[in-house]
């Protein structure tokens, strides 16, 4: 009943190609940046089924199933297999989560807002206008707006942080408001990258999405008429010779 280590490695390499799976998993788990309770946790699987583990706070194998406990007793018989067991932690489990705290957990990036108009004001719709911050780092942020300068806490949504999947956040707040002329309405951003709250302040004066059309009718213009130019100097000197 009892196989190496290297037999199950090759048997591993062997069976892995006809779509069996055998797969040793080793994690290293800590909630902490100063590694108290940091655990060195090595999986022993055959498809879905765990049978075997070794855990550095129980500091042995432990069994899952008739065969895994087997396999556990006379692992944990053999000194030299549980004894670099036991210094993994030390060895590779501390030393690298060392290094992903530092290099990740303990950066920031800041992130970059966008204000906009999604509705606006007419008969009785209110206007609505979204704040969003892009592709920020660590998750936590607060979004709120600022009416002359006074914090606003009724009539905006917000919507919880998303990951991005590549590390990075956004987050995206609502407010609902009634214009009014004069007046001046910001988008406060808080976040870890920033000692100062990013502040934006709403421009009413057209909203983007109209500046985009009035922007690309300008462009379309211009081509028109340099093209039409174009045309018609290239007709002259062609009639011309
Ligand atoms: C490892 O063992 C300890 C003590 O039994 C337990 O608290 C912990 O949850 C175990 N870790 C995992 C990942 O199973």
């Amino acid at each position: 009943m009892f196989l190496s280590l290297q037999l199950l490695l090759l048997l591993a390499v062997l069976l892995g190609t006809d779509g069996y799976y055998y797969s040793m998993i080793k994690e290293c788990i800590s909630s902490s940046s100063d590694m108290v309770g940091a655990e060195y946790i090595d999986s022993y699987y055959f498809n879905k089924q765990r049978y075997v583990q070794f855990n550095s706070t129980v500091g042995k194998f432990v069994g899952f199933t008739e065969f895994g406990v087997k396999t556990a007793e006379i692992w944990n018989a053999r000194s030299d297999l549980l004894a670099v067991e036991i210094a993994e932690l030390d060895r590779v489990c501390k030393p690298n989560l060392e290094i992903q705290f530092s290099h990740i957990l303990g950066k920031t990036v800041e992130p970059k807002i966008r204000l906009r108009s999604e509705q606006q004001a007419s008969g009785d719709h209110p206007a609505m206008l979204m704040c969003s911050a892009y592709d920020f780092y660590p998750p936590a942020i607060d979004v709120y707006w600022l009416r002359d300068g006074q914090k606003v806490t009724t009539e905006t949504i917000s919507i919880e942080e998303m990951a991005d999947g590549d590390w990075y956040y956004q987050m995206h707040s609502h407010l609902e408001y009634t214009p009014k002329s004069g007046e001046k309405i910001s988008c406060v951003v808080e976040h870890a990258s920033s000692k100062k709250p990013i502040i934006t302040d709403w421009d009413p004066s057209l909203p983007q999405s109209e500046k985009n059309k009035v922007a690309i009718g300008a462009s379309g213009l211009v081509l028109g008429i340099v093209l039409s130019a174009a045309g018609f100097i290239y007709y002259k000197k062609k009639t011309t010779v």
